[in-house]
């Protein structure tokens, strides 16, 4: 409980620190007065038709657009640009923030100056960068790179984003030869150096997890297949449509960490189901190094702040206009394009398909947006089993 009180204080002081600065920034320039107004005009700020991304890195968020919540919010957003559209659920308004806040499973979302020593070498690479490129389209083969999934009330996108990725690369690196579906309960119960469970843990030592102590196949709640499937619900993420409940007001606590499959599970133990990783790295922070690993290896985990602006997302590039921070969220990047000549990132998010693009969402691409681009995170699959398991019988 002292770990989580930390945290919680960890995440107050961000978020004062980056209220205060914009707040001198709003004392320097504008009266109060000035501030209300440039608040309330109906003037399109960032439009499709004009855009230039170097002018979008100047802007500044405005300080009154951080207090913004709720419809305000909302109207703000879509007054303003026409790049994404926001909508607001009514249902999530009475959320306390904790709550809000509590699927946000990423405490740090830049890499650490540690995990930049261990660099993909893909960044060296002379390749042609093309203008679009989708991971599910380019490894056909393997259909899991579009699945959606769910992590429900509980704070393991950080869990989720990895395996993901994990299970994508395996499948491009056997060529479509293995196509499993990694637990993300697994790793998240399991992975005591990745952080805490589900409030929350670190993407880069889930990917280090993987090479140490490899994780076992599993599902979703529904499907209730393979080794460990998830075993909390589907649940709807700050949308509005109905096919599942709101996702519950409090987080549900950790899974034990259980070193056996289920029951109806016969095919292998525990150990046999194992797949592991054989190096893990970060990428470095810079578009076209992500792009080339991105292309040649398959799907990245990154992580990203989420502001409340992003919760009300239905669609488009997203660009961050307001509302408060609220914690660090881990995806899963499969793809970028460009649209009317808005370069984005097309991201997979593990808040079922009812939420955003049908279940993915787009965020602009060569400004960092809220630290998108100085998370990212990946590894290569051991596809030689043998190995392994030899290495584990000599533990014993
Ligand atoms: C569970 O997984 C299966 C197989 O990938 C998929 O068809 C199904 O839509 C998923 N269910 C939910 C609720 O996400
Ligand atoms: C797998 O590893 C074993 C032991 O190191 C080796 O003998 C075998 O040739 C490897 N197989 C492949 C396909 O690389």
């Amino acid at each position: 409980m002292k770990l989580l009180l930390l945290l919680a204080l960890g995440l107050v002081v961000v978020v004062t620190a980056t209220n205060r600065r914009y707040r001198i920034h709003a004392v320097n320039d504008f009266t109060q007065d000035d501030e209300d107004e440039a608040l309330n005009d109906n003037e399109l700020v960032i439009s499709r038709s004009t855009f230039v991304l170097d002018d979008a890195k100047k802007l500044k968020i405005e300080p009154e657009a951080e207090k913004l919540s709720g419809q305000a919010l909302v109207d703000y957003v879509n007054r303003r640009q026409d790049l994404w559209t926001a909508h607001v659920n009514p249902k999530f308004q009475n959320f306390d923030d904790e709550v809000k806040w509590g699927m946000l499973g990423v405490n740090h979302v830049k890499n650490s100056v540690k995990a930049k020593k261990h660099l993909s070498k893909t960044r060296l690479l002379d390749v042609q960068i093309p203008t679009h490129f989708d991971s599910r389209e380019q490894w056909a083969q393997c259909k899991g790179i579009g699945n959606i999934r769910d992590q429900s009330s509980c704070g393991s996108c950080w869990a989720f984003g990895a395996v993901e990725a994990m299970s994508d690369r395996i499948c491009i690196a056997s060529n479509g030869k293995i196509q499993v579906s990694l637990s993300a309960v697994d790793l998240l119960s399991c992975c005591k150096s990745c952080g805490f469970g589900c409030n929350g843990g670190d993407p880069m030592a889930a990917w280090k997890y993987w090479v140490h102590d490899g994780i076992v196949t599993g599902s979703n709640y529904t499907t209730h297949e393979g080794c460990k499937p998830y075993p909390f619900p589907p649940c709807e993420h700050h949308s509005t449509k109905t096919h599942y409940k709101p996702c519950q007001h409090d987080l549900f606590p950790t899974p034990k960490c259980e070193k056996k499959c289920q029951n109806s599970y016969g095919d292998k133990t525990y150990a046999e189901d194992k797949y592991y990783g054989r190096v893990a790295f970060a990428i470095a922070d810079d578009v076209e190094a992500i792009q080339k690993e991105l292309m040649t290896n398959g799907p990245l985990e990154i992580a990203f702040e989420v502001y409340e602006d992003f919760l009300n997302y239905a669609g488009g590039i997203y660009i961050h206009q307001g509302g408060k921070l609220g914690g660090g969220h881990a995806v899963k990047l499969v793809g970028w394009g460009e649209e009317g000549g808005v370069p984005y990132w097309v991201v997979a998010n593990s808040w079922n398909t009812d939420w955003g693009e049908d279940g993915f969402f787009r965020i602009i691409r060569g400004k960092d947006e809220c630290g998108i681009e100085s998370g990212v995170v990946g590894g290569l699959p051991e596809l030689n089993r043998t190995r392994r398991q030899r290495l584990e019988l000599d533990d014993d």
